[in-house]
């Protein structure tokens, strides 16, 4: 994948430290995915990811001011982000240059309409100043940080105070039957489908995997509680299959907006 210029690499806040052995390996293992990565998933989700975004940067956007200023964190190749840019300004912000890549080529072969800014950055030390952001989303990146606890205050740290948090993340399906279906497809066909396609047998085995030991909504609201938000309320979408969270930013220092 060759370098594209427009990617900024900053490293703006000096304390920031090295990515540590797991988090280098889920970046090596996205590298390895990103060519095929808009494909895997639009087949793999037959198409949903993309309502999924569109709901989430729609809900977004009714809490948001004009104009506003948002990070999309874990941005991959940026679909999220193109969404948002429809009516805000965007950082869109990832640790995988591979990702950035497309997701830059893809805005200037006019996938986007608005301005996105692409930065690298590590998630649980982001290069960006406090309170710089009206508006925070990450879109099936939570689940990847090693400690989600730690990425939620970053998160917050960078939100303005009052400012909304949006959580695109996968969850289990609460229907017994269905969800006996939806687990014997994450862990019998979609790693087949993922491997057969990207032509990697890791990362698709690691999707079902990482869906299973993630948080359920309710414990991940006790979660971003502990990080420093306020008014957690959740969305399920499609069943179950993915949970919409939305919150908002308490700063002990100042009041809400
Ligand atoms: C499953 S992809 C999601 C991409 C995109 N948000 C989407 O909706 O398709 C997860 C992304 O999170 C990024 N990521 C994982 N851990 C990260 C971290 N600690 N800091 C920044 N990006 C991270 C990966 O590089 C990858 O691009």
């Amino acid at each position: 994948m060759s370098e594209s210029p427009e990617t900024e690499r900053t490293n703006a806040r000096t304390h920031s430290s090295p990515l540590n052995k797991e988090s280098r390996q889920i970046r090596g293992m996205f590298a390895s995915i990103a060519h095929r990565y808009d494909l895997v998933n639009r087949l793999l989700s037959f198409s949903q990811d993309r309502r999924w975004r569109r709901v989430c940067a729609g809900k977004l956007q009714e809490l948001l001011p004009e104009s506003a200023m948002v990070l999309d964190l874990c941005a991959g190749t940026g679909d999220l982000a193109i969404e948002l840019s429809r009516s805000s300004r965007v950082v869109a912000c990832d640790f995988c240059h591979p990702m950035l890549v497309l997701g830059q080529r893809k805005v200037e072969s006019g996938g986007g309409s608005g301005i996105i800014r692409f930065v690298e950055g590590d998630a649980v030390q982001l290069p960006f100043p406090t309170g710089s952001f009206d508006g925070v989303t990450i879109a099936f990146g939570l689940r990847n940080l090693p400690d989600y606890v730690a990425g939620l205050r970053e998160m917050c740290r960078v939100l303005r105070n009052g400012g909304t948090l949006a959580v695109l993340e996968f969850s289990q399906p609460r229907f017994p039957v269905f969800k006996q279906l939806y687990f014997f497809y994450c862990m019998r066909i979609l790693p087949q489908i993922g491997r057969l396609i990207s032509g990697e047998k890791g990362p698709y085995s690691y999707l079902p995997r990482s869906v299973r030991e993630f948080p359920d909504p309710e414990q991940l609201e006790t979660l971003m509680g502990q990080a420093g938000f306020a008014s957690p309320r959740h969305y399920r979408l499609t069943a179950g299959i993915v949970t919409l969270h939305l919150a908002q930013a308490r700063k002990s220092s100042g009041k809400a907006d």
